[in-house]
């Protein structure tokens, strides 16, 4: 299915929401249930298990479309804590916390939510420093942080341990969640919506020229489906970009 029948579909989700007072919860109007995708091995096309996951290392898979990248991380240590957050325009949504046997693995749209960069083939100037780096802090301050996402485009500074909440830079609102749901009995990862802010259309405008030529199809702005490839970041973009305050 491609973007405008989504679109369809959710204004019919939506007004099955607005029907049901039950489910108008906190969020649930940047809750976004684009469907459920098995993350795969690209190789065997198996489900990848928890175990396999390494900490500190970097995963991308596109979801919830076919080119729309996101992190996929383990933080190594529980995340059972959810965090409260807000859009730019306002709306206040709950991120619920890591998913998998430990709670330590998470995922986010790897679209900066400042001026959308991201990572492409050729180069990724947002990238997971698993390591302590020192970058400027809200209140403009050198702030010192392992476990950050960091956008060296203009030096936005994400949280993915606080549903990557902004720490520091210009993004006016946090990347947007990618909720897991993990099957213990299958060992198996799956996403299932997006929660919070999305640049997606804006994405599509900007950048379907090259996507095209990046993914090898035209049809880059598909719903994913079924499964999604799960990839090293270093094995998918020639160069990561780093920087530090
Ligand atoms: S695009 Fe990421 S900080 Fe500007």
């Amino acid at each position: 299915m491609k973007r405008r029948g989504f679109v369809k579909l959710c204004a019919t989700a939506v007004a099955g929401v607005a029907a049901s007072p039950r489910i108008l919860a906190e969020g649930q109007q940047v809750y976004h249930p684009y469907g459920r995708v098995a993350l795969v091995d690209p190789y065997t096309k198996e489900p990848v298990g928890a175990g396999s996951l390494e900490v500190g290392e970097t995963y991308l898979f596109h979801y919830p479309y076919i080119s729309t990248p996101c992190f996929l991380l383990n933080l190594g240590k529980a995340m059972k804590t959810s965090a409260r957050l807000k859009t730019r325009d306002g709306q206040r949504y709950r991120w619920k916390g890591g998913a998998g046997p430990q709670h330590s693995i998470v995922a986010f749209s790897a679209i900066c939510a400042h001026k959308m960069s991201h990572p492409a083939r050729s180069v990724s100037f947002i990238n997971y420093r698993h390591q302590e780096v020192r970058f400027r802090n809200k209140d403009d301050k050198i702030e010192e942080r392992a476990g950050v996402i960091y956008c060296c485009s203009e030096r936005s500074v994400y949280d993915p341990s606080d549903g990557c909440r902004v720490l520091g830079g210009p993004a006016p609102e946090p990347l947007a969640a990618i909720e897991l749901d993990y099957d213990a009995t299958r060992d198996a990862f799956f996403a299932t919506a997006t929660i919070g802010g999305e640049m997606f259309d804006k994405y599509f405008q900007n950048f379907t020229d090259r996507l095209i030529l990046e993914h090898g199809r035209t049809d880059v702005d598909a719903v994913a489906r079924d499964a999604c490839e799960l990839v090293r970041l270093r094995d998918f973009t020639a160069n990561q970009i780093t920087c530090q305050a």
